[in-house]
């Protein structure tokens, strides 16, 4: 028997360009109207055979990326295995390019691509619903990376609807350290403990001017209700927002449950000076410039 190729999958972060909450859920969950899109930075898994069950990660963050089982794209070999009755028996290699911690899904999306790299190692043609379904298991954000494009989100965020996007234009400020999920929805609830939280929805306004493709629309509509608890744990993200609308973006807001920022701007040369100024401001670590929607997970030739 020959030995299968290597499985290379690239799967791409996420902005929500409206993330509403609504109230803790008897499960400890929040129901959201999450509007994903995908955007245009990338990890990329690589599924090889193994002994067992391996996880290597390279890439400028490499060294905060967990490599045991607490890893997504390790439990996705597992969970993907157990569901077949075979062994995880796999090598899975992470060039990580997407902010760690950061609110931009990387580690969910690793979770979808090592997922849809070991299905196709392994040859198992699991159907797409079957996927998604094991997708929604790892995690509330991971049926988005292997959709990709833009989608709102349902439930805890894993009930999927695609919607219609025309492409923007962002830069992505990357804070120092992570910022950690759980403890941002927390502080949600203490922020807003006694008072009405309505139901998540996510305006007509924003999905037309998500469609229609027109940033200052969008810029209009653009908002995230983690935002106000990511700046109470982290408030120097408030001089890295400033920055980024001082320098002429159409929009900031925290990307997810942050620390990472994100900047809707007008085309890509506004991209650049934006860039160039947070990177100028010292209120960051780095930037990154991105469009969307973009695909989600995608199995790349050999
Ligand atoms: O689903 P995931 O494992 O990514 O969620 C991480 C944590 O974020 C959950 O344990 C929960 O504390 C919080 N969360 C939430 N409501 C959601 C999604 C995540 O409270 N809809």
């Amino acid at each position: 028997m020959t030995t299968p190729s290597p499985v290379t999958v690239r799967v791409p972060a996420k902005v929500n360009v409206r993330l509403a909450v609504g109230a803790a859920r008897p499960d400890g969950f929040h129901d959201l109207a999450n509007v994903f899109l995908a955007v245009s930075l990338f990890d990329e898994v690589t599924a090889t055979p193994a002994d067992a069950l391996t996880v290597t990660c390279t890439g400028p963050d490499a060294d905060q990326v967990p490599l045991d089982r607490t890893n997504l794209a390790a439990r996705a070999a597992e969970v993907l295995a157990a569901r077949h009755g075979i062994e995880p028996a796999v090598h899975l290699h992470i060039a990580k390019n997407i902010p760690v911690a950061g609110g931009m899904a990387g580690g969910s999306a690793d979770g979808a691509a090592a997922l849809l790299a070991c299905d196709t190692l392994w040859g198992l043609d699991t159907p797409r619903e079957e996927l998604l379904a094991l997708c929604a298991e790892l995690g509330s954000d991971v049926p988005f990376s292997l959709a990709g494009g833009a989608a709102l989100g349902t439930g805890r965020g894993e009930l999927l609807t695609p919607v219609d996007a025309g492409t923007f234009h962002w830069v992505f400020a990357v804070a120092d350290g992570g910022l950690s999920t759980p403890a941002v929805f927390r502080e949600f609830d203490r922020l807003t403990e006694g008072t009405p939280i309505p139901e998540p929805e996510a305006s007509p306004a924003l999905l037309a001017a998500l469609a229609s493709g027109d940033p200052h629309a969008l810029a209009a509509t653009l908002a995230n209700d983690l935002q106000p608890a990511a700046l109470s744990l982290r408030p120097s993200l408030r001089a890295t927002l400033d920055a980024g609308l001082d320098a002429g973006a159409l929009a900031a807001l925290v990307s997810g449950s942050g620390p990472t920022t994100a900047f809707l701007v007008a085309d890509e040369e506004a991209a650049a000076k934006v860039a160039a100024a947070l990177e100028a401001s010292a209120t960051c670590r780095t930037t990154r410039t991105a469009t969307g929607p973009t695909p989600g997970a995608t199995v790349l030739a050999p």
